[in-house]
C-alpha cells in the first residue's frame, strides 16, 4: 500500500475547463493536491480510484451525470465521509436548497472569490480531522478493554445502561439540566470510562484476587490518566462530548457519599455524566463474571444497588435504574446471547 499523501486531496468537478483550471491554480497554491473531473461519471470513476480524496467541489449542471447524482452516489458511500462544497448561482436558491437536501455540507456562489474558497475549504478539512480524532478515540478505548478485566461486550452493554438511564434522567428530571443530546453523547463517550487503564501495569490489572493497598492505588489512578487525557484534548478541539468523556473518565468512581476518588466529591459536585456512568457501571460489572468473581443474578444486584442509594449512588439515578430494570435485564440478555454465539465460533474453530 502507498504511504498516505501529505497533502489533502480536493476533486474540482466542472465541466468549464476554464473555471477548473482556476481552481486548481488557486487550490495548489494553498497546498492542496488538486484533481479534475469533467461531469459526476467522471468524479465518481476518479474517486473509486483514489480512496483518500475527502473533498469534492462540485457544479451542479453537468452533462453525463449532474451534481445532484454525483451527491447521492457519494452520500451511498458509508464507510467514509467525503466533504462536499457545491458551486451555486447567486439567484438560484431551490437548486442550493436541493442539493443541500441531498447531503451537500456547504456551499460556493459564482463567482467564486479564490480566499473564500480557500477558507470554506479549510472548514471542510476541519470537520474531516475531528471524525478521525473521534475514530481514534473509540480504538483507543477498545485497546482499554483488552487490557483490562472486563468480560466481552462490556463497553457496549454499559453504552446502552448509561442510554436509557441519561434519556430518561433528561426527561423526568429537568433540573438536572441533562439535555437529550447530551444523554446520547454520554452513551457514545461511556465507552471511554476506563481509558487511563492503558497505564496500569499487566500484574495489576489482571491480578486475580485483591490488590494490595499500594497496587490498589495505583489503580486508582486510571481516572486522573484518562481523565487528563480527554480534558486536553478537549482542550484542542472544544467539543461538548469531549467534555462529557472527560468527567466520566475522572468522576466514574467518585461516591454521592463522598468516599470515592480520585477527588472525594460529593451530591450534585459529582458531574451528572459520572453520576450515570458510576451506577451503569457497578450494575455491569455486579452481574457478569470478572476474573476475580462470579457472575450475580439481577435481583441481588438490585438489592445491593438499592443499599448503596445514597451512599455510593444519587437517589434519583438509582430510581432511574428501579424503573428500567426491565429493559436493563433485556440488554443483558441480548449481550450474552451474543457472547454464547461467539464462545461457540471460537470452540469451532479450536475443537
Ligand atoms: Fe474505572
Ligand atoms: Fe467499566
Amino acid at each position: 500500500m502507498d504511504a498516505p499523501h501529505k497533502k489533502p486531496k480536493v476533486l474540482v468537478t466542472d465541466d468549464d475547463m476554464v473555471q477548473r483550471l482556476i481552481f486548481r491554480t488557486t487550490l495548489e497554491a494553498d497546498g492542496y493536491d488538486v484533481l479534475e473531473a469533467e461531469n459526476g461519471a467522471d468524479a465518481l470513476e476518479k474517486l473509486s480510484q483514489e480512496p483518500d480524496i475527502r473533498l469534492l467541489l462540485t457544479d451542479l449542471a453537468m452533462p453525463k451525470m449532474d451534481g445532484y447524482h454525483l451527491i447521492q452516489a457519494v452520500r451511498k458511500d458509508e464507510l467514509r465521509y467525503t466533504y462536499i462544497i457545491v458551486l451555486t448561482s447567486m439567484d438560484d436558491r431551490d437548486s442550493l436548497l436541493n442539493a443541500l437536501s441531498l447531503g451537500a455540507d456547504d456551499y460556493l456562489t459564482k463567482p467564486v472569490f479564490p480566499d473564500e474558497l480557500k477558507f470554506r475549504l479549510r472548514g471542510g478539512s476541519r470537520l474531516l480531522k475531528l471524525e478521525s480524532q473521534e475514530l481514534l478515540i473509540f480504538s483507543m478505548a477498545k485497546l482499554a478493554e483488552y487490557r483490562s478485566e472486563e468480560t466481552g461486550f462490556h463497553l457496549e452493554r454499559v453504552s446502552h445502561y448509561t442510554r436509557l438511564f441519561a434519556r430518561d434522567i433528561s426527561k423526568n428530571h429537568p433540573e438536572l439540566g441533562l439535555s437529550l443530546s447530551m444523554a446520547d453523547e454520554i452513551a457514545l463517550v461511556s465507552a471511554l470510562h476506563d481509558v487511563g487503564k492503558v497505564a496500569i501495569s499487566d500484574n495489576i490489572l489482571k491480578k486475580p484476587g485483591r490488590l494490595t493497598p499500594q497496587e490498589r492505588q495505583i489503580m486508582e489512578t486510571h481516572t486522573t490518566v484518562g481523565g487528563k487525557m480527554l480534558r486536553e484534548i478537549y482542550g484542542g478541539t472544544g467539543s461538548l462530548y469531549l467534555w462529557l468523556a472527560y468527567e466520566i473518565a475522572m468522576y466514574h468512581h467518585e461516591r454521592w457519599d463522598g468516599k470515592g476518588y480520585p477527588s472525594g466529591l460529593s451530591g450534585e459536585d459529582i458531574p451528572i455524566s459520572a453520576r450515570v456512568m458510576a451506577l451503569s457501571d457497578v450494575y455491569d460489572a455486579l452481574i457478569n463474571k470478572r476474573c476475580y468473581k462470579d457472575a450475580i443474578p439481577h435481583e441481588t444486584a438490585k438489592e445491593m444497588i438499592l443499599e448503596e442509594r445514597g451512599r455510593h449512588f444519587d437517589p434519583k439515578v438509582v430510581d432511574t435504574f428501579v424503573r428500567l430494570e426491565k429493559e436493563c435485564m433485556a440488554v443483558c440478555d441480548r449481550f450474552r446471547n451474543r457472547e454464547k454465539s461467539v464462545d461457540l465460533e471460537i470452540k469451532a474453530d479450536f475443537p
